[in-house]
């Protein structure tokens, strides 16, 4: 048996979500919150994946086979499955693989869960053979296996957690952003799961109802992540929160925005925040906010505790896939 682990880091979107998937920009950053995969080959005819969120199950010749999680199991598991046998294949390998897989990112909320997933899967089964792949291609593949459940993924999150840190991010091409002084960013969670594949194909009729009107807003939203890099590389960390705010109202727009979310952005918004919106496909999932400086960003989060919601502060990661 050879034994081989990889980790990778979940991310914020600050700017640009659903537009990225129609090739505009995104500014993303990767946070300390992360997935982490071990991965054995066994003598077995088969797949096995295990985790501790909940799912469990085993793929083979006679096809899925539930061990935890009832109905949910397949789809969450389906791209880590696509992973394994892309890896396999590419290798020209005929092994049983088991992976184990643990996680500190809360699932479905938009913080790029399934994306992380799938970075360290592929990562940690190629670790078993000889010979490391690039990140890039670590990356193609990640995305090609995101693509199982989220058929229109835009790439950024697989590549956000495959590099790491601060990007600017259009068509596979990324930056890295500079800034004066660290952001204190804090997540506030609707505690509403959702489905990305759903959001954006509800976007997509959007565009399609409304062409003009949606060529008009990716247009302010790609103003906003030219503007926003500006105002990091200064440190005008006030200017960064307003164009957040100006995001958020352009994803109500859209559709995508929450009561919830709404609720959290108002509490945010009252306890200091400089700037507060929905971070990745929305429809619930979580609100990003940032604040003036740690003291703000701890006191921000502990008032959205106070009502009831999910919170907690999140540094950038600057590491990415660790392998
Ligand atoms: C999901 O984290 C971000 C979206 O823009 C979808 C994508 O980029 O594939 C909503």
């Amino acid at each position: 048996m050879t034994k081989g682990k990889a980790s990778a880091p979940a991310k914020v979107i600050l700017f640009g979500e659903h537009f990225v998937v129609y090739g505009n920009p995104a500014i993303l950053a990767s946070i300390n919150r992360r997935i982490a995969v071990n991965a054995r080959t066994t003598s077995e005819n088969s797949v096995v994946i295990r985790s501790d969120i909940g799912v469990a199950g085993e793929y083979s010749d006679s096809g899925f086979r539930t061990i935890e999680g009832g109905m949910k199991a397949k789809t969450t598991l389906d791209p880590l499955h696509s992973a394994i046998r892309q890896v396999l294949s590419a290798r020209g390998k005929k092994t049983g693989i088991e992976i184990d897989v643990t996680s500190t990112v809360p699932p479905g909320i938009g913080l790029g869960s399934s994306a992380a997933a799938c970075v360290a899967t592929v990562a940690a089964v190629n670790s078993l053979f000889q010979k490391k792949p690039s990140r890039q291609r670590i990356c193609e593949m990640a995305i090609e296996s995101e693509r199982t459940v989220h058929r229109n993924s835009s790439g950024a999150d697989c590549y956000v957690s495959t590099f790491g840190g601060l990007i600017h991010y259009s068509r596979t091409k990324f930056k890295k952003v500079q800034t004066k002084g660290p952001l204190a960013l804090v997540i506030a969670s609707t505690g509403v799961r959702h489905s990305t594949g759903d959001l954006v194909t509800g976007v997509k009729k959007f565009k399609d109802r409304n062409e003009s009107l949606f060529e008009g807003m990716a247009g302010q939203a790609a103003g906003f992540c030219a503007q926003a890099q500006v105002a990091m590389a200064s440190g005008r960390h006030d200017r960064v929160g307003e164009l957040m705010n100006e995001n958020q109202a352009i994803l109500r727009q859209l559709g995508v925005s929450h009561y919830k979310a709404d609720d959290l952005i108002d509490i945010c918004a009252k306890a200091g925040a400089l700037g507060s919106k929905i971070t990745g496909a929305g429809g619930g999932g979580a609100v990003i906010a940032l604040a003036a400086s740690k003291q703000d960003s701890a006191k921000i989060a502990s008032r959205v505790k106070a009502a009831g919601y999910e919170s907690f502060e999140v540094e950038i990661d600057r590491k990415g896939l660790a392998a």
